[in-house]
């Protein structure tokens, strides 16, 4: 049993710090910027609540940390009462925010100077994911640190893979999120085909998803996009900070994202038309609005 800490209870963080509690029988001691989520979360799994990062990660042998974006993450690391105040030399700070790969080479160069290990673990699998303990989780950093942290990891994920060094989790991110946004708008320009058509959407889905076009998005969306259901957790606003991500990452790399930065503005009239919390699949609305 470890000692640990985890920043952040959301609509990924709250269960994954679950897991660590319940099924890991893990000591954990939580912070959120909210408290009454903090307070509902020890209700449900024991540990206790502190009421800043740095109080949550005192003693604590990994912090684990999922907030929303660049900025966020530098306040619960670095800011007054960050966690890198109080965390122990030899401790490893794990981060599962989708951020960028930036952010992660600095956090773990200042991480480094202050003796603790730091690594870029973003996620995918989605609140499903998060809820079943079904993660896949790629990570950036040190091979000892990972090493070290994985077992913990593992109470969320079913696949938990270093990538390469600090920033490498964050890079792999991207490519997962320029190949959903793409993958989503195919999807959504289908189904708008085929109801406009006049087909049975349903069971066109269900013949499709037996050939080529299958993806993981058809079958787990497809039919709650005809259905126009969009509450499935990760946000419109998300996949575009991760969006805007990626498109600095490419302005770096000069990798070319022409689709994606289309999508992208799609995602920026779903915005427009008050679907900021709806899920990624929403695209569909503005083809049938
Ligand atoms: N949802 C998904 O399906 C999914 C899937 C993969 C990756 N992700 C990524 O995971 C991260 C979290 O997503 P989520 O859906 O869990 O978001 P969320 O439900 O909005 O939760 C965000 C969490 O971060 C905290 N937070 C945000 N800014 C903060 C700050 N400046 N200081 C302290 N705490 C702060 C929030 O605290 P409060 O409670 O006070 O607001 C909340 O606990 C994002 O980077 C997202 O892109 C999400």
């Amino acid at each position: 049993m470890a000692k640990l800490a985890y920043i952040g209870l959301g609509v990924m963080g709250f269960p994954m710090a679950g897991h660590l509690a319940a099924k890991g029988g893990h000591e954990v001691t939580v912070y959120n910027r909210t408290a009454s989520r903090a307070k509902n979360w020890v209700a449900r799994f024991g540990g206790r609540s502190a009421d800043s990062p740095a109080a949550a990660a005192e003693g604590a042998d990994i912090v684990f940390c999922c907030v929303g974006d660049d900025p966020d993450l530098r306040e619960v690391t670095l800011g007054g009462n960050g966690a890198f105040e109080s965390m122990a030399r030899g401790s490893i700070f794990v981060d599962h925010t989708t951020a960028s790969a930036n952010i992660a080479r600095e956090l773990a160069d200042r991480a480094g100077s202050r003796g603790i290990d730091f690594l870029d673990a973003p996620v995918s699998g989605g609140q499903s994911g998060a809820e079943n303990g079904t993660l896949t989780v790629m990570a950036g950093g040190q091979p000892q640190a990972f090493d070290r942290a994985k077992s913990a990891i593992a109470n969320y994920a079913r696949a938990v893979t270093l990538m390469g060094p600090s920033g490498a989790g964050q890079l792999t991110k991207m490519v997962n999120q320029i190949c959903v946004a793409t993958v989503v708008q195919g999807l959504a320009e289908g189904i708008d085909f085929g109801l406009k058509a006049g087909l049975d959407m349903d069971l066109v889905l269900d013949v499709i998803t037996k050939g080529a076009a299958t993806s993981w998005q058809m079958e787990n969306r497809g039919k709650t996009m005809v259905k126009n259901e969009f509450d499935f957790g990760f946000a419109v606003d998300w996949m575009r900070k991760d969006l805007r991500i990626c498109g600095e990452t490419a302005a770096e790399t000069g990798a070319d994202l022409t689709v994606t930065k289309m999508i992208d503005g799609f995602y920026a009239q779903i915005q427009d038309m008050g679907g900021g919390r709806w899920d990624t699949s929403s695209l569909i609305r503005r083809l049938r609005k």
